[in-house]
């Protein structure tokens, strides 16, 4: 195969802009030649017989999430260890998880951390054993570690847990002894018990998908992106500031790598100057409105019995009636509702639910389902709220809820199999996910699912797809 490396400046300038739209990674001319290489090396996989096809094929083509992945794991850097950065950590261990020990959300004690371009896992890895060291009885806690990375083979790596000597370069010790157990290879598997506590998942910086309750990244008490925004466009970099903010719950951190710190990227944050370190807040002042998000769409069988779900669904409740005031409402007002109210009364819970407060966006949900008891949205977020707190029964019950009402409703069979994931019970998720594989077929590809922010019915495959694929091997063999 002749892979010609000289690409015209033309050529490697519109790629250049490509990737900073697509991916955020910033490739100026004095880059060029990385950006030739990682594209020349990306070129067979990408199926095309030489780098200048190709980079005239990725322009002009309408490109799959596969398509940005394959040119994407060519183009990121993975360089990584455990414990790297440590005042970062120092700072997570000393300051932030003591105060939020202290704190009550609602009446129930809930952290929330994502690690946002997690390579090969180390980072969240690390975060998990801070915890665990910290956290000894994390029973009275609902614990969220959300690591997410654009490059596939990454989060593959992360999932394993097995690592090398090189992973270690800077790690106490200490660390290895205690979490890690030296396999016949010579390399090192981390105990599954850490392991657990970390969901891996793939998540583009570059596209607007989050805040989401869909892809877990609302509401976080800290977001660590380290090493990643310095690869970034400055426009990029910005957008993705901003996402963070809005991902953030009231007080939350942020916290990237000290070279990273910058005014003019985390304008919407306070600075928080620590001995050797800068890190973001999320301060009241800056609170911006939040996007509300939430999925409708139309599948298959739930887990209950029409029987027990009629049983669920009684007793009646009070009937629709003109709209009126929404925002005079309060959480327990118990005025009929129109149309229009029970779209803010869903409205309200799920921004209540984006920043955190779940007690509050449980009332208000409850609230529109009792105003619209037979629209399985309802159902669906009131779910996402109950998942949030813990409560996995009751969130398995308002998801079938949701599917007695709607059998085609895509997003509750995939949360339904992502509850059942979290819970290791892998045959039942992969049941779920296989429904909402199914459901999607009365979808066109580019059909935006309604409520989605975007998100088309093709994008939604390939989300479920690589859920599918993430199950571990003897499941997804049926053995
Ligand atoms: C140098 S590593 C940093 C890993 C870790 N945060 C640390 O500090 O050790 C950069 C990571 O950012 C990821 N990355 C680059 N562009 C990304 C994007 N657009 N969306 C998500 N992750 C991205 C890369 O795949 C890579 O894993």
């Amino acid at each position: 195969m002749d892979i010609r490396c000289a690409l015209p400046d033309a050529l490697l300038s519109g790629l250049s802009d490509f990737v900073a739209a697509r991916i955020g990674l910033h490739f100026p001319q004095e880059r060029w030649r990385d950006l030739e290489r990682g594209l020349v090396a990306a070129t067979p996989e990408l199926g095309q017989p030489d780098a200048e096809s190709c980079v005239r094929w990725l322009l002009s083509a309408a490109l799959t999430r596969s398509h940005i992945e394959i040119l994407a794991s060519h183009l990121t850097i993975g360089e990584t260890y455990f414990f790297r950065e440590k005042k970062g950590l120092e700072i997570l261990e000393t300051r932030i998880v003591p105060e939020l020990l202290h704190s009550w959300r609602d009446g129930k004690r809930h952290l929330r951390i994502w690690s946002a371009g997690c390579c090969t896992g180390e980072e969240p890895y690390s975060i998990a054993m801070l915890l665990d060291r910290l956290i000894p009885d994390q029973t009275a806690w609902t614990i969220t570690l959300l690591a997410t990375d654009i490059n596939p083979r990454f989060l593959r790596k992360a999932a394993e847990g097995v690592y090398g000597e090189w992973s270690f370069r800077e790690t106490p010790e200490w660390i290895r002894t205690r979490y890690f157990k030296r396999r016949k290879d010579g390399r090192f598997e981390l105990s599954a018990h850490i392991r657990r506590k970390v969901t891996f998942s793939y998540l583009n910086l570059a596209d607007d998908v989050y805040p989401s309750l869909l892809n877990n990244t609302h509401a976080m008490d800290v977001i660590f992106c380290r090493n990643v925004l310095m690869y970034f466009t400055a426009q990029r970099a910005k957008n993705v500031a901003r996402n963070f903010h809005r991902s953030l719950a009231e007080d939350g951190w942020l916290i990237v790598n000290p070279t990273e710190t910058s005014a003019a990227l985390f304008p919407l944050f306070t600075p928080v100057e620590f001995p050797g370190a800068v890190l973001y807040r999320k301060t009241k002042d800056n609170a911006p409105a939040y996007a509300a998000i939430g999925y409708q769409t139309p599948a298959l069988q739930p887990d209950l019995s029409p029987a027990e779900t009629v049983q669920l669904l009684a007793p009646a409740e009070r009937q629709p009636e003109p709209p009126e005031q929404a925002a005079t409402m309060a959480p327990g007002d118990t005025r009929p509702h129109g149309q229009d109210d029970r779209e803010a009364l869903s409205l309200r819970a799920r921004t209540c639910a984006n920043q955190g407060r779940l007690g509050e966006a449980i009332a208000w949900c409850e609230q529109a389902i009792a105003a619209d008891k037979m629209n399985p949205a309802r159902h669906y977020l009131l779910a996402a709220i109950q998942q949030e707190q813990g409560q996995a029964d009751a969130a398995a019950q308002s998801l079938n809820r949701a599917l007695y009402l709607d059998s085609g409703f895509v997003l509750a069979h995939f949360a339904l199999g992502n509850l059942r994931l979290s819970q290791g019970r892998h045959r039942e998720a992969e049941r779920h996910f296989t429904n909402a594989l199914a459901a999607l077929r009365a979808h066109p590809h580019d059909e935006i699912l309604p409520e989605s922010e975007g998100l088309t019915a093709g994008r939604f495959v390939e989300i479920v797809t690589s859920a599918l694929a993430s199950l571990p091997r003897a499941v997804a063999a049926g053995t």
